[in-house]
């Protein structure tokens, strides 16, 4: 359930952003890009210098499109606030990622369970100029679209812990590449500087293993050595892992449970 609305593009195309919109969008993209410099993944970094953000208006569908375009051919596609899980997939599986069309209200400046566009854009579109995140993506769907729906939920711990909430260890520490942290001005910073959550290597099996709740700062990030290794986790055999993955059983959570806590 959620309390946001899409919005719907007019006879051109172009959704028609309010000034406060506007407005909502430029203090969050002004203030996240100070706190992510030094925490986030030169990967994306540079992806926010390929993509070049207007940081006065909430960039339109066609104006990203056309700069994806020229990196991976990726488009990005309006969807409403919530969709089913097949929509999802199927849209990655066809290298279009799925973009809500609403931006938080200004009450919720610090923090959206739902993903609006600026998570979207901010958090994920930097980086689907690369293709090593992008082919993750596409190959992503096209497994969860095999997959069992059922065993869907436990996929998406893969993509969870990497695409939305994954870390890179670097030669300065480690860094965020997960959108999830990256379009969060606290998580950003939690992720990488607090002593609280735990840091792991990154590992399919264990990865599958873990439940998270989509409503907390996590307390564990899995950790990747290499930004390209993304592509490869998907080399192995993800529906053996999955198996597997049931077979021993989830990890102790590290939260207190909360209903309907995964996607
Ligand atoms: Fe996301």
């Amino acid at each position: 359930m959620t309390k946001y609305v899409s919005k719907q593009p007019n006879a051109e195309g172009l959704i028609e952003w309010t000034s406060d919109e506007d407005s909502t969008w430029s203090t969050l993209i002004e203030r996240q890009t100070e706190i992510v410099k030094t925490r986030a993944s030169k990967e994306f970094l540079e992806g926010l210098e390929r993509i070049q953000f207007s940081r006065k208006n909430v960039p339109q569908h066609h104006v990203i499109n056309q700069r994806l375009k020229n990196f991976t051919g990726w488009q990005v596609e309006i969807v409403p606030a919530l969709i089913p899980a097949k929509e999802f997939f199927t849209l990655l599986a066809n290298k279009k990622f799925p973009a809500a069309s609403f931006i938080r209200i200004p009450e919720e400046l610090d923090y959206i369970q739902e993903p609006d566009i600026f998570h979207e854009f901010y958090g994920h579109v930097p980086l689907l100029t690369f293709k090593e995140y992008a082919n993750f993506m596409e190959e992503f769907g096209k497994l969860a679209l095999n997959a069992a729906p059922k065993d869907r939920s436990r996929l998406f711990r893969i993509f969870w812990f990497t695409i939305e909430f994954g870390l890179l260890n670097t030669s300065q520490g480690v860094r965020a590449y997960g959108g999830g942290m990256l379009s969060s001005i606290h998580e950003t910073v939690y992720s990488v500087e607090s002593s609280v959550p735990k840091r792991l290597p990154f590992d399919t099996l264990n990865a599958l293993r873990t439940p998270y709740r989509i409503d907390i700062p996590q307390p564990l990030y899995y950790v990747l050595n290499r930004f390209e290794d993304i592509y490869g986790i998907l080399d192995q055999d993800i529906m053996g892992l999955l198996q597997k993955s049931k077979e021993l059983g989830d990890f102790e959570p590290l939260f207190e449970p909360a209903p309907s806590s995964e996607l």
